[in-house]
C-alpha cells in the first residue's frame, strides 16, 4: 500500500508510523509549513519531501488544487493526515474519498477542532483520548477506525494531558494503518467502520494509562 503523509509540524505521528515498520510505502511527506521539523525527520529517513507553503496561495481552493496535483504525482493508495493543521476543501476530501484518514487528539465526536486538551479539562471530562477516522467534508468527523481512551488526572494541565494523548496517538495511528493496509477496514452503509476478521484480542479501542 502506497501512502502520502501530510504534516504541519514536528511529525511525531509520522515518526511513529515509520518506527512501526508497517507493510506500506511512504512515497512522500508533504508539509504546508516549510519550516516543519517533520520534513527534516522525513529527509533523514530517506523519504521524498515537499513543502507547499499555503501562504503563497491566494485562497484555500488554489492551495488544495496544487496539493492534490502534488499528491497525485505519487498515485498513492491512501493519504494520511498526521498532525496536518489545515482545514481541507470539500473538493480535496471528495477527491480522496475513502482513501483519506486523520488522527485527531480527542474522542470524537467530542471536541472537534483545536485546543482539545484545554477544552476537555475545562469541561471536567474524566476520560479523554484520540481518534483515527476516515475524513469526510465535515471537520473532524467521519467513520471512526480506532480510538484510545486516556484517563484525565486531577493534576493534569493541557500539556500533561496532551503528552499522554500524543503517546496514545503513536499507538493507534500505526495500528489503524496496519489494518487499513491489510484491507480489513470496511466502512458500512451506516457509516461505521467494521474491522474485518477481528479476533477477540484486537480492539478498535485501546485503553491507555
Ligand atoms: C497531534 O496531537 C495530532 O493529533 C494533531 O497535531 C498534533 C501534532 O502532531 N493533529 P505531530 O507531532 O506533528 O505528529
Amino acid at each position: 500500500m502506497k501512502l502520502v503523509v501530510l504534516i504541519s509540524g514536528r511529525g511525531s505521528n509520522l515518526n511513529a508510523i515509520l518506527d512501526a515498520a508497517l507493510p506500506v510505502e511512504i512515497a512522500a511527506v508533504i508539509s504546508n509549513r516549510p519550516t516543519a521539523d517533520g520534513l527534516t525527520l522525513a529527509r533523514r529517513r530517506g523519504i521524498a519531501t515537499h513543502a507547499l507553503d499555503h501562504t503563497q496561495y491566494p485562497n484555500r481552493a488554489d492551495f488544495d488544487a496544487a496539493l492534490m496535483a502534488l499528491i497525485d504525482n505519487y498515485q498513492p493508495d491512501g493519504v494520511v493526515l498526521a498532525g496536518y493543521m489545515r482545514i481541507l476543501t470539500d473538493a480535496f476530501v471528495e477527491h480522496y474519498s475513502g482513501r483519506l484518514i486523520n488522527i485527531h487528539p480527542s474522542l470524537l465526536p467530542s471536541f472537534p477542532g483545536i485546543h482539545t486538551h484545554a477544552r476537555a479539562l475545562a469541561e471536567g471530562v474524566r476520560v479523554h483520548g484520540c481518534t483515527v477516522h476516515f475524513v469526510t467534508p465535515q471537520l473532524d468527523h467521519g467513520p471512526i477506525i480506532v480510538q484510545a481512551a486516556v484517563p484525565v488526572r486531577a493534576d493534569d494541565t493541557p500539556d500533561s494531558l496532551a503528552a499522554r494523548v500524543l503517546a496514545a496517538e503513536h499507538q493507534v495511528l500505526p495500528q489503524a494503518i496496519r489494518w487499513w493496509a491489510a484491507g480489513r477496514l470496511v466502512v458500512q452503509n451506516d457509516g461505521r467502520v467494521n474491522l474485518r476478521d477481528a479476533d477477540g484480542s484486537e480492539q478498535a479501542l485501546l485503553i491507555y494509562g
